[in-house]
């Protein structure tokens, strides 16, 4: 096998969805960490308006001028997304995505425990079922596995049946690996349609974006990656690459340095954001089998 991705890829993009940033304190502690709320979308597909739009007005039939307007109903709670965690901690998280890969992500796991640095997976449903040994050995070395979608389609042009599908054998995927499911998700191209949001709550997921894109996937240049991972990093941040590229592979050992030697402390997704460990699953799945050697 290659160190490349076997067939090509769009990468993880920033999303264009119109957000407005509201800031969180999420349970557990962690106070401080950058969530948003999606209220509409760009996308041409953005919700029709509704009667909570605006307050009525005496146009409408039995109602009073500045009569306040309705509260919204539990289903229209916005969704929390996290782009980053509290500018004011020293904390930032390293996240890789469209794993796992067999040669790749074995190696920068080495890169992470020679420096005792955690890290967050997000993971392809249809590679997990090919790599579930390293879905184990990720868990196993403390770092934390997120959903990222079975065969990373573009979200916002699915059905939400065809989106439930993919999260489910994705989550899945990782309970047959791991013994349990993840509560972190990252759509692909990081981009999703807001009534979306009502799968990601049936499954109890936290949608995790990201603030620094090393551009790993474009620029295939360890030196070019680097800098910008190192000069766009700041307090906080969430920083994203993906673990099917040489190039990032090669950028990985000078990234952790350079910001170690600045003083952050790499933790996990969970640890910046404030939330709690990933849940144990509810059903009943068979303990996972010791890590294996590939
Ligand atoms: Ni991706």
């Amino acid at each position: 096998m290659t160190l490349q991705e076997s067939r090509p890829r769009r990468p993880c993009r920033s999303n264009r969805l119109w957000i407005r940033l509201i800031l969180r304190s999420p349970p557990g502690g962690g106070g401080g960490a950058v969530a948003e709320s999606v209220a509409q979308s760009q996308s041409g597909l953005a919700r029709k308006p509704s009667a909570s739009d605006k307050a009525p007005t005496a146009s409408i039939p039995g109602a009073e001028v500045g009569e306040p307007p309705p509260k919204p109903q539990e289903s229209e709670t916005p969704l929390q997304v996290f782009r980053a965690g509290s500018p004011s901690s020293k904390q930032i998280a390293l996240t890789f995505d469209d794993g796992p890969h067999g040669t790749i992500t074995p190696r920068i796991l080495d890169m992470l425990r020679e420096r005792q640095v955690k890290a967050t997976f997000f993971v392809l449903g249809d590679r997990v079922k090919h790599y579930e040994w390293v879905l184990r050995q990720i868990v196993a070395e403390g770092h934390e596995i997120g959903n990222h979608a079975y065969s990373h389609r573009i979200l916002k042009f699915m059905s939400n049946d065809l989106i439930d599908r993919e999260i489910a054998e994705t989550q899945s995927a990782i309970r047959n690996a791991i013994g349990y499911e993840t509560r972190l998700f990252r759509p692909p191209y990081g981009d999703f349609r807001p009534d979306t949001r009502a799968v990601f709550r049936k499954y109890n997921l936290e949608v995790i974006l990201w603030s620094v894109d090393t551009l790993d996937w474009k620029l295939r240049n360890r030196d070019k990656i680097f800098n910008v991972a190192i000069n766009d990093t700041h307090n906080g941040s969430i920083i994203l690459c993906h673990d099917i590229h040489r190039a990032t592979l090669e950028a990985v050992p000078d990234i952790l340095g350079s910001l170690i030697a600045k003083g952050y402390e790499f933790v996990t997704i969970s640890q910046l954001c404030g939330l709690p460990p990933m849940r144990l699953a509810s059903v009943s799945a068979p303990p996972p089998p010791p890590p294996q050697t590939p």
